[in-house]
């Protein structure tokens, strides 16, 4: 049995290839199915994570048992900008792209519903809980919460008292945890044929 109290969390602001490649390493491995950057590959996650840190766009929690990365996650002050940082560094996204783009065309119409997606949200929040994964051997013993914990602590120490997220309507698990976190739904919306709910969680 997992004991959560020999957990250690520890805040990411800077670079740190080895924590990072595990971390996208989780994302792929247990968001792909529903996920649709995922289909763009490790790498393509990879960089975008430096580039978040090195933009100073966000930051990433990781609970570490011993050397182990068993969950993480991703806040982000502004995701407004997440599209103008692929933008800014478009030829190195492209290059990891194209190759999926060219072997499965059906990806393009998504691609687009991707990058209008806030438009949809409507809200003007733009701070983000981005990402959260625990891996399944550490689940349900209260790791991601106390990820969300520190997540808010970090949040607050930056001036943002609000922040929101985005999750499919049929992950139960997912949607119990954020309700189990303090988030409150605001709204849903359609997207890839899907339902979305928008939570959000007002910290104060
Ligand atoms: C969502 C996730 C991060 C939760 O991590 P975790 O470490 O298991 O979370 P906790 O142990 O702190 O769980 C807290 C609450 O979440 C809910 N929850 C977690 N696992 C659950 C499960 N298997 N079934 C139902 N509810 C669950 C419960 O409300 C739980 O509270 P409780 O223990 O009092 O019942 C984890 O399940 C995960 O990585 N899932 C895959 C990735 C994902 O869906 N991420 C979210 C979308 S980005």
């Amino acid at each position: 049995m997992i004991n959560k109290n020999q957990i250690d969390y520890s805040v990411v602001v800077d670079s740190n290839d080895e924590l990072l490649i595990e971390a996208a390493q989780l994302h792929i491995e247990h968001l792909s199915y529903r996920s649709f950057i995922t289909l763009f590959g490790t790498k393509f996650i990879l960089e975008l994570y430096k580039d978040i840190l090195s933009d100073k766009l966000g930051f990433f929690v990781f609970a570490l048992s011993g050397n182990k990365v068993c969950g993480f996650v991703l806040g982000c002050m502004d995701s407004s900008r997440l599209f103008k940082l692929i933008i800014k560094k478009f030829p190195k996204y492209l290059k990891k792209i194209l190759p999926q783009i060219i072997s499965k065309p059906k990806l393009i119409p998504k691609l687009f519903e991707t990058l209008f997606y806030v438009k949809k949200e409507n809200t003007d929040i733009v701070s983000e809980l981005v990402v959260i994964v625990t891996d399944s051997d550490y689940r349900t013993v209260g790791i991601g919460s106390g990820l969300v914990e520190i997540l808010n602590k970090e949040f607050l120490k930056r001036g943002l008292h609000q922040y929101k997220v985005t999750v499919h309507d049929e992950m139960k698990q997912s949607n119990n945890f954020y309700v189990k976190n303090g988030m409150k739904l605001s709204t849903s919306f359609m997207m890839y044929n899907m339902k979305w709910n928008l939570y959000i969680n007002q910290l104060d």
